[in-house]
Order: C-alpha cells, then structure tokens, then sequence
C-alpha cells in the first residue's frame, strides 16, 4: 500500500500504562491506538516521480518563483524528515513507530516535491549543508511539530487565498492540496502524541516535561517571530509583495485571521472526533479577533477574495 515505505518491525512490546497515570483517555492505549490509525489510514500513497506537473506561462512561472519561501522550504522540509524519520526508528513502541516512520517518510516526500518542482520551474534555490541528525529525536519532533502547528495554520488560510483568488492556475493548486492535508494530519498527530507522552509521564517528573515542554514552545515563537521579522524587511521579496498586491490589498487582518480559522477547522473535521485537535494557534488567533475592529473591514474573507477574483476576471 505504502509504495516505497516500508513500515519498521519492531519486537518490543507496547509499554504499560505509567502507574500514575489517572485512568482518562488521553495517554491510554486506545488514544495511542486511535491518532495512530487515523494517521496512518489516511496516508495516500503516491509517488513524487509520477507527478505530472502543469505547463505554466510566463506570468504563472513568475508568480510562483516569486514566492519567498523556497529557500526555507526546501532546506526545512529535509531537515524535518531526517528529523522525524530519525525517531520512527528510535522509537519502540510498534504503533508509535509505524506512525512516526510513515510521518517521516511523508517529509522526505515533501522535500522531494519540492526539489521537483524547483527543477521543474527553473526556480533558483540555495545550497544548503546536509541536515545533521538530532541529538534528541523526541524532543527535536516536538519542536519541529509545533512549528509545524503555527506554520500551518496560517499556510492553511494563504492557500485558499491562492486558490479564491485564482493567482496560481488551478491545476497547480489541485496539485498542493493533498500535501497541505498531510500537513494537518502532521499537526493532529502531533499534538495527540505529546498528549500522550504527557499523560503517560509520572507526576513526579510532570514539572519537568511542561517545563521543557515550553520551552520548546518558545523557541519556536521565537523563531517565527524573527522569521517574520526578517520577512517583513526583506528587499528579496519586493517582487511577490508587488505582485500579489492586488489579490491582498482588499485582505484586513481579521478577514485573513478568520479565513485560517475556518480552514483549519476545515481541515481537522474529518479525522476522529475523539482526537483533541491543536488548540494554541487558534485559541491566540481567538483572542486577537477580539479586539481586532471589525465592520466593514472585518467582513468574512471568502467574500473579499471572491471580489478580488471577480476583478480580475472583469478586467482580463
Ligand atoms: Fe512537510
Ligand atoms: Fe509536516
């Protein structure tokens, strides 16, 4: 089914429940059992070699070269897979292993798109140094996986931008959608494993793994932050920034900030409704919405980027 992965054996036995852990679902081994089916049984299996991908005109190729983010995509997607699949084969529980290696696997592929696809285009990419192995494979996932989380999100709302506004041709997008499902199939098991770690963890060293577990947080707010930052200043991006122009100028924050909502929960709604889903993106966009102005300004996203491509189909 898998194609070219290759789920890992493993003989050790699925460890026993922490002592002190309290009897609810969350850290249970149906949980375990339930975010490792739903992860695996909505792989798709496919092969990057047999894309075929969509003849772009001069404007689409420009367009898509334009895009800041192939540098650090690129250079992140490699990083992650070694990442993740370095822990599927450290793991030893079977169905944490099985997952965590398919996981794995599907980063590896997300990197090979993306060198198709820059080769594809003639997109110029950086040289980067191969990624180095983590020291920490677990706690190298949940950073990188809660990195994951607030990426996401906000990717989830700038894709059905690119889609409503017709910026990319459709057959591109069509391309893309799976692999930003897969990325809300990354999340949600994400944050239902370190659920699990947690509640499996005794109380005595609980402090210890919230600690560390924020930590990492901050870590990854802080690079956002400075990612951001950087992107914001950035001269290199001129050319995407004018060029999407158009599609962005009628966009507030709260009408963007409410687009990523509704497609995260879009995105998140047909996997297992007993799996918490990621929480702490949302619940922060949540909370600016609430003094974010609204009013005209505020109206829902999906009308303005319908304007925006109604225009554009007006004035070509
Ligand atoms: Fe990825
Ligand atoms: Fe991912």
């Amino acid at each position: 089914m898998f194609e070219t992965y290759t789920a890992p054996v493993h003989d050790a036995p699925t460890p026993s429940a922490s002592r002190t852990h309290r009897g609810g679902w969350i850290g249970s081994d149906e949980h375990k059992r339930a975010f490792c089916r739903s992860f695996v049984d909505t792989h798709r299996p496919f092969r990057p070699e047999d894309i075929s991908w969509p003849d772009l005109d001069d404007e689409g190729r420009r367009r898509l070269a334009a895009l800041p983010i192939w540098n650090e995509a690129v250079r992140t997607e490699a990083e992650t897979a070694l990442k993740v699949q370095t822990l599927g084969a450290a793991e030893t529980d079977p169905a944490l292993a099985e997952a965590i290696a398919l996981q794995g696997y599907e980063e590896g592929r997300h990197a090979e798109i993306l060198r198709l696809l820059t080769a594809r285009y003639g997109i110029a990419v950086d040289a980067f140094p191969p990624p180095q192995r983590p020291r920490n494979p677990r706690w190298a996932f949940v950073s990188t996986g809660y990195g994951e989380c607030i990426d996401s999100f906000f990717a989830f709302g700038l894709f059905a931008i690119g889609r409503r506004s017709q910026y990319f041709p459709a057959a591109l997008i069509d391309l893309f959608d799976p692999i930003m499902q897969e990325e809300a199939r990354h999340i949600l098991f994400v944050v239902n494993w370190v659920a699990y770690l947690r509640a499996r963890t005794p109380w005595a060293f609980r402090p210890g793994f919230d600690g560390r577990f924020v930590w990492t947080l901050g870590g990854q707010l802080f690079e956002h932050a400075r990612n951001a930052l950087r992107f914001g200043g950035g001269a290199s991006q001129e050319g995407f920034m004018m060029g999407s122009h158009s599609v962005f100028e009628e966009l507030s924050a709260r009408s963007f900030l409410e687009l990523c909502l509704a497609e995260n929960d879009r995105r998140l709604a047909s996997y297992d409704a007993r799996l918490p889903r990621p929480r702490l993106v949302p619940a922060a966009v949540r909370l600016a919405l609430r003094f974010l102005p609204s009013g005209d300004n505020g109206r829902a996203a999906t009308v303005e980027v319908s304007d925006a491509a109604s225009r554009k189909r007006r004035s070509a």
